[in-house]
């Protein structure tokens, strides 16, 4: 078995409704898939150095056991958690169990648009939030939390 000291894998969650990508309110999320964004975050994480796997569920309690699952499996995660972002006590309370870089991505601007989408009950603890980009932000997370991954295999830095 590889030894998990030496892996450098990065998990993609996504939450409730983002499996509609590109039939839902393309306006506001774009045309793009799941699909096309999964395909893409693997393609990029070849180059990168890292294993990108990704996951996704309309379901709470299913993410929160995602996110227990990879306490030591994983080094870094990436996560929209869709509209549970607003609401998530639990998904919050899951992601301090976690050692390593979590980046917050949402496709559109969360503070541009209506009130009750302002407030993330994840950014609190999240490594940091990247809104609005559209698909690039969850390439952008990639290169963060992929950098320090390498970072910290060549000792330069300690999470
Ligand atoms: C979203 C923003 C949320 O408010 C919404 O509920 C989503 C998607 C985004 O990616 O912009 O499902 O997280």
């Amino acid at each position: 078995m590889e030894n998990p000291s030496e892996t450098r894998t990065i998990l993609v969650i996504h939450g409730p409704n983002l499996n509609m990508l590109g039939k839902r309110e393309p306006e506001v999320y774009g045309k793009d898939t799941l699909e096309d964004i999964d395909a893409g975050l693997k393609e990029a994480g070849r180059h990168l150095g890292v294993v990108v796997e990704t996951f996704q569920s309309n379901h709470e309690g299913v993410i929160v056991e995602k996110i227990q699952e990879i306490m030591t499996t994983h080094q870094g995660l990436i996560i929209n958690p869709g509209a549970y972002t607003h609401t998530s006590v639990a998904i919050r309370d899951a992601l301090l169990l976690l050692n390593f870089p979590i980046v917050e991505v949402h496709l559109s601007n969360i503070y541009k648009r209506e009130p009750f989408r302002h407030h993330s009950m994840v950014a609190g603890v999240a490594t940091g939030q990247i809104s609005g980009l559209g698909m690039q932000g969850y390439f952008l997370a990639l290169e963060y939390t992929s950098s320090c991954i390498n970072l910290r295999f060549s000792n330069k830095l300690k999470f």
